[in-house]
C-alpha cells in the first residue's frame, strides 16, 4: 500500500472521518507496521543533527567522582556555544536570535551577572525585583494602549509568550467558575480562536482542562470575524486574535472580534507575542497598523514578548489585564500549607530575577526612540524580503505580511525548497495547511547582505528543485513527510518519542 498516497487522500476528508479511517487503517498490522518502520527511520535522520557532539566531548551519565576545574568546564561551555554562534549570529536562523548584537548581549550579560541570586519569591531579599518588575510590567502597558483613559491596564511577568497565554486562558476560566450559580453560568469554559493563533493556546486547554474550538481563517490567512461570532456559544469565555499571527505574520481584525467578545459580554485576548514590541512603533513610523491593543475597549487581555523584539534574554514576556480583578484569577495563593502563608504570581515558584533584571535593563536601554530605529530596519528588510520573495518565479507570498514572510508554491514541492535552504546553513520554520516555509525576520537579517543572501539562496533552491525529476533529489523532506501524513495520533507519538530522543545523553 502507498501510505503516502493514502495519506494525501485522507488529508483532503473531513477531519472525523479522516481519524475515523485512521484507526481502521492503523489497526490494519501491515499499515502500522509499515508506519512504525518509516517513522524509525525519520527518527534515525533526526538524531544525528541534534547529537552532534555525541563522541567529541566528554558526556556524563553521572556525576564525575571529582568536580572538573572550572577552567575545563568554562572552555567546554565556551567551545560549543562559539561553535553554534555563527549560524544565528549571520542571520541564518528564521526569528530566534532578535538582536544579537555584541555589545547588546555584553551588556545583558553584565545584568545577568549582577543578578544571578536574585529570586523574586523573595521580595523582602530582592526589592530591586520588585522595582523590575513593577516598572517592566507598568512601561509593556504603556506602550499597548494601556495609558488610555480608563485603561486600568495590569499584568505580570512571566517566563515567554507560553505561560503568558497559558495564565490569561487560566484566569478566564477561573473567572467564569466564580460567577454565581444560575442563569448563564458556564458548565465548560470553552476558548474560540482561528486556526492560525499560537498553538499555546491549544497546551492551555489540555492543561487547564479548556475546550479549544478553532475556527478557520478567511481570505489573506487573517480571522474569519463571522465565522468567529458564529463559533460562540454561551460557554465561551474569550475569544482569541493575534498581531500579528506567528504562521502567515498577519494582523487579524482585532476591532472587530473584541467587538463581538463586548456584545457577549465575555474577554478578548490579543496575543501580541510577536508584534507587542514592533507594531505600536511601526504605526508610528507611517505604517498602516490596524488598531490591536488596550486601545480598543473590548480588549480584555493581551500577551507581549520582551525577549522576542523586546531584545530582552530568553525568558520574559507579559502578560496583562484590563484591570485588577481579571488579573487576580491567574494568581496562586495557599493559606493552610505548614510551610507557611504562600502564594506567587505565575506558574513557577521560585523564579530567575536575573531575567527580569536583565529585561528591564533592555527596555530602558533601549527606550522608545531605540525601538523605533530598530523596527524601522527589521521593517525595512522585511518588505525587501517580501517583495523579493514575491518576484521569484514559482513562489507566491501568503498574506500580507510586514515582516514574517510565509510562502508557498504552485509548482514545486516547497518542503523539498525547505531542505535545499537547510542545505545552505538556513534554519526556516516549516508550517503546514497550507504547506508552506517562513522566515521571521529580526535584527540579525538586517546585516548588510544578509537579505540579498536570503533571496540568492532561495532562488537557487526553487531552480533546483523545480529542475528534478519529481520523486528524487535527496533525503526524504523530513517536514514534509510528516505534515503530509495524516496518521494524527501516530505522529503525536512520534513526536513524544523524538522528545525522548532529546534526553538521551
Ligand atoms: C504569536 C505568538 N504567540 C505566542 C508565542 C509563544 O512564545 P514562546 O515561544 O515565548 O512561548 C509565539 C512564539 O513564537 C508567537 O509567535
Amino acid at each position: 500500500m502507498d501510505i503516502t498516497g493514502l495519506a494525501a487522500k485522507l488529508e483532503r476528508l473531513d477531519p472525523r472521518v479522516a481519524a475515523a479511517a485512521e484507526r481502521l487503517a492503523t489497526a490494519i498490522p501491515a499499515v502500522r507496521a509499515r508506519l512504525e518502520l518509516r517513522y524509525e527511520r525519520l527518527l534515525a535522520g533526526m538524531e544525528a543533527s541534534v547529537k552532534p557532539y555525541r563522541g567529541e566531548t566528554a558526556s556524563f551519565t553521572r556525576l564525575p567522582t571529582h568536580g572538573l576545574a572550572s577552567d575545563e568546564v568554562l572552555a567546554t561551555v565556551e567551545g560549543l556555544a562559539a561553535r553554534e554562534r555563527p549560524r544565528w549570529r549571520d542571520g541564518l536562523a528564521s526569528g530566534a536570535v532578535y538582536h544579537g548584537g555584541d555589545d547588546h548581549l555584553a551588556f545583558l550579560n553584565r545584568v545577568y551577572a549582577a543578578t544571578s541570586q536574585l529570586n523574586p519569591l523573595h521580595a523582602d531579599l530582592w526589592p530591586s525585583g520588585v522595582k523590575f518588575e513593577a516598572e517592566i510590567v507598568a512601561m509593556t502597558a504603556a506602550m499597548l494602549g494601556g495609558d488610555a483613559p480608563g485603561g486600568q491596564v495590569v499584568g505580570t511577568v512571566t517566563s515567554g509568550g507560553t505561560e503568558s497565554i497559558l495564565l490569561a486562558m487560566k484566569a478566564y476560566r477561573d473567572r467564569a467558575r466564580a460567577r454565581p450559580l444560575g442563569r448563564g453560568r458556564v458548565t465548560r469554559p470553552v476558548v474560540v480562536a482561528p486556526t492560525t493563533a499560537h498553538v499555546a493556546f491549544d497546551k492551555a486547554a489540555q492543561y487547564f482542562g479548556i475546550g479549544l474550538v478553532r475556527v478557520p481563517v478567511g481570505p489573506g490567512y487573517r480571522a474569519d470575524v463571522a465565522a468567529m461570532r458564529r463559533a460562540v456559544t454561551g460557554n465561551t469565555v474569550a475569544l482569541v486574535g493575534s498581531a500579528p499571527s506567528f504562521p502567515h505574520g498577519v494582523v487579524d481584525p482585532i476591532e472587530e472580534l473584541a467587538a463581538v467578545a463586548a456584545e457577549r459580554k465575555i474577554g478578548f485576548h490579543t496575543d501580541a507575542c510577536l508584534g507587542g514590541f514592533v507594531l505600536p512603533w511601526a504605526r508610528r513610523l507611517g505604517h498602516d497598523v490596524p488598531a490591536f491593543d488596550f486601545a480598543v475597549p473590548g480588549v480584555t487581555s493581551m500577551s507581549a514578548d520582551p525577549h522576542k523584539f523586546g531584545y530582552a534574554a530568553k525568558g520574559a514576556s507579559v502578560v496583562l489585564y484590563r484591570g485588577a480583578e481579571l488579573r487576580s484569577h491567574q494568581y496562586f495563593t495557599a493559606t493552610e500549607w505548614p510551610g507557611g502563608l504562600y502564594f506567587s504570581p505565575t506558574m513557577a515558584g521560585s523564579r530567575p530575577g536575573a531575567l527580569s533584571a536583565a529585561c528591564w535593563a533592555a527596555m530602558v536601554a533601549t527606550g522608545e526612540d531605540g525601538y523605533l530605529e530598530a523596527t524601522g530596519r527589521v521593517l525595512a528588510t522585511g518588505a525587501a524580503i517580501r517583495d523579493g520573495v514575491a518576484a521569484i518565479p514559482g513562489l507566491r507570498v501568503l498574506g500580507d505580511p510586514l515582516w514574517v514572510v510565509a510562502f508557498a508554491s504552485d509548482t514545486v514541492d516547497i518542503y523539498r525548497v525547505l531542505e535545499r535552504m537547510t542545505g545552505r546553513g538556513w534554519s526556516l520554520n516549516g508550517l503546514h495547511r497550507p504547506a508552506a516555509v517562513h522566515l521571521c525576520v529580526t535584527l540579525r537579517h538586517t546585516q548588510p547582505g544578509v537579505a540579498e543572501r536570503f533571496l540568492a539562496d532561495l532562488r537557487a533552491s526553487v531552480a533546483e528543485v523545480a529542475a528534478e525529476p519529481p520523486g528524487q533529489g535527496g533525503a526524504a523532506p523530513v517536514y514534509g513527510l510528516a505534515a503530509t501524513l495524516p496518521f494524527r495520533g501516530v505522529v503525536g507519538d512520534l513526536l513524544k518519542k523524538y522528545i525522548d530522543l532529546l534526553y538521551r545523553p
